[in-house]
């Protein structure tokens, strides 16, 4: 892949472990030291973020020693990305030698007893989007044609949040994450839908990372930050402002969680 040799000839950075910044929660790459800032734009075959709260930018870093590359931004379906075109960054990073793959997401509430600004890890997925970055040819190379998802979100990676968000005294939910294609936000009846399949979150991204490290051998977990309760739970309008404002007010919360996630993986290396 040409985004691959690309980075490698621009940098000797091999990162072992990378997070995706979601909505509203860039500048999350803050807690990385002797940081390289890369712009999606200038790397070929790497779409660009077009998205709002999204930077579009690969910076590269240390935290607690570890050798990482946070994404601030990330593509979306409902840019018009096509599947394939949607598993390029994740490919990039396993090239570039990425083991660990941590995502991060706003998302809205479809269990009422969440709330919004609350962190919740995800357990599981639904994938309503209609879209899979895996469809087209199977390149064996990287993974199997029908990768199982029985514990695609990793047990391991998701104990070690845990305990992350514990020792930082952050309360954090869990939930299965269910992903539509956007970029409207959801009708009343379709969050009751989701409610009666069973889930508690529900977004526009994610779920194609999963798939796609997944596939490829990645060590894969999600957080997800609660920006709002979806469309019916209250008797008002979603915004995107409402959605930025409320992931940027829980930046800070989710750097903890993160850091410590990064030190105990660090510990492991
Ligand atoms: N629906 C879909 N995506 C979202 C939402 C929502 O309510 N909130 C943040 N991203």
């Amino acid at each position: 892949m040409q985004s691959i040799t690309y980075i490698r000839e621009l940098t000797q950075r091999r990162p072992r472990v990378a997070v995706v910044l979601g909505s509203g929660l860039g500048g999350g790459a803050e807690i990385l030291e002797d940081t390289l800032s890369v712009d999606y734009a200038s790397i070929p075959g790497f779409g660009r973020a077009t998205a709002q709260g999204h930077a579009g930018k690969l910076v590269f870093g240390r935290c607690s020693g570890l050798e990482c590359v946070f994404m601030e931004g990330r593509l979306h379906a409902y840019e018009g990305y096509s599947p394939q075109e949607l598993a390029v960054p994740v490919r990039t990073l396993r090239g570039l030698g990425v083991e660990t793959l941590l995502l991060t997401n706003a998302a809205g509430a479809v269990n009422a007893s969440l709330a919004p600004g609350q962190l919740v890890l995800i357990e599981d997925f639904i994938n309503l989007s209609g879209v899979n970055p895996l469809s087209g040819p199977n390149d064996d190379t990287l993974g199997p044609r029908f990768p199982d998802m029985t514990h695609a979100l990793s047990p391991r990676l998701r104990d070690m949040i845990a305990q992350a968000a514990r020792e930082a005294g952050i309360p954090l939910g869990r939930g299965v994450y269910a992903m539509m294609h956007g970029p409207n936000y959801e009708t009343p009846a379709e969050i009751r839908m989701l409610r009666i399949l069973g889930a508690d979150l529900v977004g526009m991204s994610t779920v194609p990372e999963i798939l796609t490290g997944v596939h490829c051998g990645m060590e894969v977990a999600a957080v997800s930050c609660v920006t709002n309760m979806a469309a019916g739970v209250l008797d008002k309008p979603l915004s995107s402002e409402e959605v930025i404002q409320t992931a940027a007010s829980a930046r800070e919360r989710l750097q903890r969680i993160l850091r410590n996630t990064l030190a105990a993986l660090s510990e492991e290396a």
